[in-house]
Order: structure tokens, then sequence, then C-alpha cells
């Protein structure tokens, strides 16, 4: 179970009433869900049931037919109210290929912390911090096409962490990762990360890094396990 590093009851973020539908085919039906400033939650549900529909709908890369999405204690309706969202809140995609679109590692990391007005020495700095603390300094010039499905997940990741978002959503983070590499992933949630929602299908991972374990099924969420009540 991972530790709270504080505590506070600030909602991140809050949907209330969340119906969302691909060409009349309904995937969320009425949810709601609130994630809280200092909590580290995970979510499961079967495949197809919407978890990586669920996290666009919070970005705002998708609208909801119906129902309200504060974040940062603000209503977010229109494409401009997702711009602070988006540079404040870190996607990881589910597939890697999404994350990436530089030609190179090292531009693909520097790229969103350059576009937060960093200065070059800054980014470079932050970069090079970065690789180094995923174990991934020897890939940093490499192109893109060339890594490793593994290795595209944690040049995948190593760009969110280098926003510095105030909260993650993780989708199938530890995905293809090795158990070495897993670890890394897990000591970076513990110990740097303060508020994440974790899209997984690996139990195991989760119970290390989460305090609450949400379900999305029949297009609602319910808390399922919360380790914070358990002796
Ligand atoms: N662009 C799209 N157009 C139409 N249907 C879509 C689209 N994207 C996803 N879907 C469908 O919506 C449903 C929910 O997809 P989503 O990717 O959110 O599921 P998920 O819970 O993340 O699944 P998994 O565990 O496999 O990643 C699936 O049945 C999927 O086929
Ligand atoms: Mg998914």
């Amino acid at each position: 179970m991972a530790k709270n590093l504080k505590k506070s009851f600030l909602p991140l973020i809050k949907l209330e009433e969340i119906f969302f539908s691909y060409n009349e085919r309904p995937i969320l039906k009425g949810l709601n869900w609130e994630l809280l400033e200092g909590e580290k939650v995970g979510l499961i549900g079967p495949n197809g049931s919407g978890k990586t529909t669920l996290l666009y709908i919070i970005m705002g890369l998708l609208k909801p037919q119906k129902g309200k999405i504060e974040i940062l204690g603000k209503l977010r309706e229109r494409e401009k109210d997702f711009i602070e969202v988006r540079q404040k809140i870190g996607l990881l995609f589910q597939d890697s290929d999404s994350q990436l679109f530089c030609p190179t590692v090292k531009e693909d990391i520097a790229f969103g912390p350059l576009n937060l007005g960093k200065s070059r020495k800054e980014v470079l700095v932050l970069v090079e911090k970065t690789c180094e603390f995923l174990g991934i300094k020897h890939l940093i010039d490499r192109p893109i096409y060339k890594l490793s499905g593994g290795e595209k997940r944690l040049v995948a990741l190593a760009t969110v962490m280098a926003m510095e978002p105030i909260c993650y959503l993780l989708d199938e983070p530890s995905n293809g990762l090795d158990e070495e590499t897993k670890k890394r992933v897990i000591e970076f949630l513990k110990n740097q990360a303060s508020t994440y929602l974790i899209v997984s299908h690996d139990k195991e991972f989760l119970k290390e890094v989460v305090n609450k374990i949400y379900f999305l099924k029949d297009g609602q969420i319910f808390l399922y396990q919360d380790f914070s009540q358990q002796g």
C-alpha cells in the first residue's frame, strides 16, 4: 500500500452524472467520481468497459454528451477550459505510440516542459534527471522508432514526468515493463508523485502503489477496495 504524502480534502477532479456514447453505443451511464488532492487510487474494469474513454474525458479529448466536469475547482466545458488541465494533469496514454511524436527521445521528453515556457537550460537538466531516474540515459539520443515496446513505455512515462504535473492519470503504466523497471516506477510513484489515478489490470502492481481501487462496470464507478480502511 502507498503512503499518502499529504492529507487534504480538496477535490482535484470531480465528475457528476457523466454520460458518454460512441455512435449511440453507451459507454458511461451517469458516472460519478472524484479524486481528492493527495489521493492515490487505482481503476480496474473489464476490457472495453470505458476506462481509457474516462481518462480522455477528464483531459477534454472527448466530450461527454451529458454531465459536469470540475477540475481544480473550476467547471470545464469548452476546449479552452482544458488547456490548464493538460498543463497540470499528466496523462500516460495506454498506447505509447499515441504519446511519442518527436524524432528522438530527448526531443520528445523536452517537448512538454519547453511548451510550458521553461528555458532550454532548465529543460536539459530536467530531461537528464528524468532519464537518470528511469534508467534510460542510454536511450536519450535514440530515434523513437527504433525503441522496443518496454523502452517506449518508459520514454512515454518520462515525457509525462518531465511536465511535473500535480496529478497523474496513468493508463496501464506497467504494461511491458520487466520486474526491475517496474520497481523503479513503483519507487517513483510512492515517493515522488502525490496524486494519481492508475488504470491497470496488474493487481499486484496496483496494490503496491494505491490506497483505494475503483471498479468501472456497466458505465458506472464503484469503490472496490479501500486499503486505508484495513488494519
Ligand atoms: N473511437 C471509438 N469509436 C467507437 N468505439 C470506440 C472508440 N474508442 C473506443 N471504443 C469502444 O468503446 C469501448 C470502451 O473503450 P475503452 O478503450 O475506453 O475501454 P477500456 O476499459 O480502456 O478497455 P481496455 O481494458 O481494453 O483498455 C470499447 O468497446 C471500445 O471498442
Ligand atoms: Mg483502455
